[in-house]
């Protein structure tokens, strides 16, 4: 079956077979990123373009490295200094850019169905590169290559995903990809970063942290976004007991399985949602290889959308 989705919005989108598809490809990028000439000219002469209404390291650092590694020219819209500071919508940014025959636009943004809008309406392959609380797809698909690289398949695992549920795209994202290869997915969150929304996305609702991670296989550890709306807490109050409850340490973690694996899509702030030890201890944490996989996964999923051209 082909690859015949022309931008990538959200997993939800995605069928199994699609997300193996993807990861499929990725592993031979993961390897072409480990040898000696990292890049191929598979897409020279093609643009692509990076528009980041929030902040970023990771996710903006790796689809340009990834575009570069195709073969492509990349740009990144300086958006604090373009004419968006000057009441230019959404839209006739993604416009304006797409004039300029651009391939693929990856687009970030605080709206949850940016990535929707704009793609209904440009002719460049439309990225979500992470859109309000809704939606990151890239950030799903590289969590599930660096657990299948450890466990060697995705199939019935148990993932359990904790900290702050609510503002979380990358919990949605992750739920959808997870519940097509059939796991029992799990949310652990105090009341105050639970959210309604969840009930219908088949997960297990837990407040305590043991009884959500009993017996799982990865964990996936949240940060708490205090950047974006409020949700009538001062966490200040409660950080001391959030995170004698909610940080995960090598003796909270001895309630999942004894190999599970530990993931946060960074930036961590250390020492609220995880130990220093746990998150540096490479048995357990795939941080480092979600970001190296990060990469390989956004080539692939360039590739794949590019090459329907
Ligand atoms: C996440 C995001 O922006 O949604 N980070 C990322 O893309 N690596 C999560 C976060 O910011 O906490």
């Amino acid at each position: 079956m082909p690859f015949t989705h022309r931008h990538l919005i959200d997993t939800e989108a995605l069928s199994r077979a699609d997300i193996e598809i993807i990861l499929d490809r990725a592993a031979g990028y993961a390897e072409q990123n480990r040898s000696k000439n990292k890049k191929n000219d598979k897409f020279n002469g093609k643009t692509s373009v990076n528009l980041f209404f929030e902040d970023s390291t990771r996710t903006r650092t790796s689809f340009e490295i990834a575009a570069k590694r195709l073969g492509m020219d990349t740009v990144c819209v300086p958006v604090a200094q373009s004419s968006i500071s000057k009441g230019e919508t959404l839209l006739d940014t993604a416009l304006n850019l797409d004039a300029m025959q651009i391939d693929t636009l990856i687009l970030r943004h605080t709206q949850d169905d940016a990535a929707q809008l704009v793609s209904a309406r440009v002719k460049a392959h439309v990225i979500n590169a992470g859109n309000g609380k809704r939606a990151h797809p890239t950030q799903a698909l590289l969590d599930a290559m660096a657990i299948l690289r450890r466990r060697g398949s995705l199939d019935n695992l148990t993932v359990a995903i904790c900290g702050d549920i609510a503002r979380s795209r990358v919990a949605r994202s992750n739920i959808r990809l997870f519940k097509k290869f059939g796991a029992d997915v799990r949310v652990i969150a105090p009341d105050y970063f639970m959210s309604d929304d969840f009930n219908a996305l088949g997960v297990g609702i837990h407040t305590d942290l043991k009884s959500g991670i009993a017996g799982a296989d990865a964990i996936i550890m949240l940060r708490i976004q205090h950047e974006r709306d409020g949700l009538g807490i001062d966490f200040s109050k409660v950080a001391q007991n959030y995170i004698s409850d909610f940080q995960l340490d090598h003796e909270k973690l001895k309630a999942a399985k004894p190999d599970a694996l530990v993931l946060h899509p960074g930036p961590v702030n250390r020492g609220v949602e995880l130990t220093d030890e746990l998150a540096d201890d490479p048995e357990h944490s795939v941080i480092l290889e979600q970001v190296e996989l990060g990469v390989a996964v956004r080539m692939a999923v360039i590739d794949l959308l590019l090459s329907q051209d």
